[in-house]
């Protein structure tokens, strides 16, 4: 949601500003701007689409050089994607980029309007700069700090700032309230972002605001401030991903790298947690005396995240025999749950800063529920704001439909419930381990189907003028074709939908005619036949099926035109394999489409406004 950065330093601001920029474009990528200080005062290039629309800008501009300047890539919220609409929003005295949302923009905006001032753009964010500027204007005469704070009481909602004033032309001033903002820390130069990944070619040493804080950064240090106004000082912390880590490495995508990554990041993700071949959460809090006391769990998630829950789910209610409830964060925080003190609330999420998901982990902690979050980015809100974290090491997740995120998730969840039900006496000791080396050889089982690909290609080369599709699956498969479904119709742009096997006759099976494709999914032991049989019925009505299945099953004659056998693998972890292929389908699809794989429209990676 809206990518942020911040320059002031020895370097060519221009350049810092647009490598950074890059860098964030995952963020949102309906338009880009900067704002240079320069001699006559601040100077500002923007425009709609993406950032090489402004690159080329700037290059026909030829400015002078600048070092210090603000930058901004939007994913747009108030106002169309246009020139106007984007940031910075300016006044000739100040500069600002902004990500998040000001809530009281309409009552601000008709005060400033009562007082003469004007307005050119339909955004929040130009109420922000107009009320800055106003109280910079205000008499006696204020300075630019003061000024920003005053307009900042007055405003609610959430924000991640960037300002530059003309009369501090080496100094950024940011300010962050429920919207992640980092700065880092270099050598004669400091740096301001939204994220991690925009300071990686510069430094890997960054601090975290906390909420309500306000960063004062100059090229010679950085100082803090918190919530009152109180000098603080914040923690330094060293990133470990390297920039090499936040690039395509030879691949035409990074969704394609990133799904080719997933064997390591499953290693980096479980070995670390297993003892002598036992799951071990190493969280002493949650102790197996604590895990035995649990009532109910509720995994709660938005998107991708939210389908992890689901095989979560299934995977501790069947080996713990915990109920274990899925939540959607945007439901579960407005629908009053029932909660008690002795239930887990498991968030789930990728960037750890879901505005959804932060706002139903709130929700549970306000009511004494403890909180176990899964998140892949250190130092997140939601990771902060948790009572216990697992992190996942999937490593920086560019491509915004989430891949390798996403495994890694399945691996804390398997691990967490093999835990849970050898706390409980529900699994021997032999089958826990039995189990957890299983999980340690994901990697390993998943290569032959990335390995695949070709086979992969040639369905979406068969299924690529498709209009509709639909995914089935029973249990786990079900899951699966939540998430199967989700990643072809976010990339592609193929409507597509996912249904319990056993549910189309209810209703969705008028949908189905000739040449409509059917993806069925069928790797449990349990219902496999039964999920063939509600294939073989979309067969019957003219459907195209693929059969995702694994090795030994027989499938009948007439069930389906094409088959995609699975390696045998333990039936319980079967979706770290199933999913590769799914993966894979949609991205070819998009691929053969024409479509922009990583960066799909109307999108953003990290979506932190509700
Ligand atoms: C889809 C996708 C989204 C995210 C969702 C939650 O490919 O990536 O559905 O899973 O927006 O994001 P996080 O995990 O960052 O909370």
């Amino acid at each position: 949601m809206c990518g942020i950065v911040g320059y002031s330093g020895k370097r060519s601001a221009q350049e810092v500003l647009l490598n950074g920029l890059e860098k964030l474009e995952y963020r949102g990528y309906d338009s880009a701007g900067v704002a240079l200080a320069l001699e006559g005062g601040i100077y500002v290039v923007k425009s709609k689409g993406r950032l090489e629309v402004l690159r080329r800008k700037l290059e026909a501009e030829n400015l002078p050089e600048s070092f210090c300047g603000i930058g901004h890539t939007r994913w747009a919220t108030h106002g169309e994607p246009s020139d106007v609409n984007s940031h910075p929003h300016s006044t000739p005295r100040v500069s600002i980029v902004h990500n998040g949302i000001i809530e009281n923009y309409g009552p601000l905006k008709a005060d400033l309007l009562a007082k003469g001032v004007t307005f050119e753009s339909e955004t929040d964010t130009e109420v922000l700069v107009k009320l800055i500027d106003y109280f910079c204007c205000a008499q006696p005469k204020q300075s630019p700090l003061a000024a920003l704070r005053e307009a900042l009481a007055m405003v609610r909602g959430s924000y991640a700032l960037g300002v530059l004033f003309r009369d501090e032309p080496d100094t950024i001033y940011a300010v962050k309230k429920e919207s992640p903002l980092i700065v880092g820390w270099g050598e004669g130069e400091n740096f301001v972002a939204s994220d991690i990944p925009a300071l990686l070619k510069y430094t890997r040493r960054y601090s975290v605001l906390e909420e309500g804080d306000m960063a004062v950064v100059k090229a010679d240090g950085i100082r803090f401030y918190d919530a009152f106004g109180k000098p603080v000082e914040r923690e330094v912390l060293t990133a470990d991903w390297d920039e090499e880590a936040a690039e395509k490495g030879g691949y035409p995508h990074f969704m394609l790298k990133e799904i080719h990554e997933q064997p390591a990041a499953i290693t980096a993700t479980v070995s670390p947690r297993v003892e002598d071949g036992m799951p071990d959460l190493r969280i002493p809090e949650l102790s197996d005396e604590k895990l035995r006391s649990i009532r109910n769990i509720h995994l709660v998630a938005c998107g991708t995240a939210m389908h992890a829950g689901m095989v979560g789910k299934t995977a501790i209610e069947r080996l713990a025999r915990v109920p274990a409830e899925v939540d959607i964060a945007s439901e579960f925080r407005y629908r009053d749950p029932i909660l008690d003190p002795d239930d887990l609330v498991i968030i789930i999420s990728q960037s750890g800063e879901t505005s959804d998901t932060l706002a139903a982990l709130r929700l549970a902690k306000s009511r004494g529920v403890p909180v176990l979050a899964v998140v892949n980015v250190v130092g997140s809100s939601i990771a902060r704001a948790a009572d216990y974290v697992l992190y996942t090491y999937a490593g920086p997740e560019i491509a915004v439909a989430s891949t390798k995120a996403y495994m890694v998730q399945l691996c804390t969840l398997y691990l967490f419930a093999f835990r849970l039900a050898y706390a409980r006496g529900r699994l021997s000791e032999a089958e826990t381990r039995r189990l957890t080396a299983e999980l340690l050889r994901a990697g390993e089982v998943i290569q032959p189907r990335l390995a695949d690909c070709e086979q992969i290609k040639y369905l979406a080369s068969r299924f690529v003028n498709t209009q509709s599709c639909f995914f089935i699956g029973r249990g786990f498969d079900y899951a699966l074709s939540l998430e199967g479904s989700l990643k072809l119709k976010e990339i592609s742009y193929v409507h597509s939908d996912a249904y319990a096997a056993g549910e189309l006759k209810h209703g969705t099976i008028s949908l189905i005619t000739d040449g409509v494709p059917v993806i069925a999914l069928a790797t449990q032991k349990q219902v496999y036949e039964k999920t063939i049989s509600n294939a073989k019925e979309t067969k019957s009505r003219g459907a195209r099926v693929i059969l995702f299945t694994t090795k030994n099953v027989v499938v009948p004659e007439g069930v389906a035109d094409y088959v995609v056998r699975l390696d045998d693998y333990d039936e319980l972890l079967m979706p770290l394999q199933l999913i590769v292929p799914l993966q894979l389908f949609a991205y070819y699809m998009a691929v053969l489409r024409g479509c922009d794989v990583d960066k799909p429209r109307n999108l953003a990676k990290s979506v932190t406004v509700e």
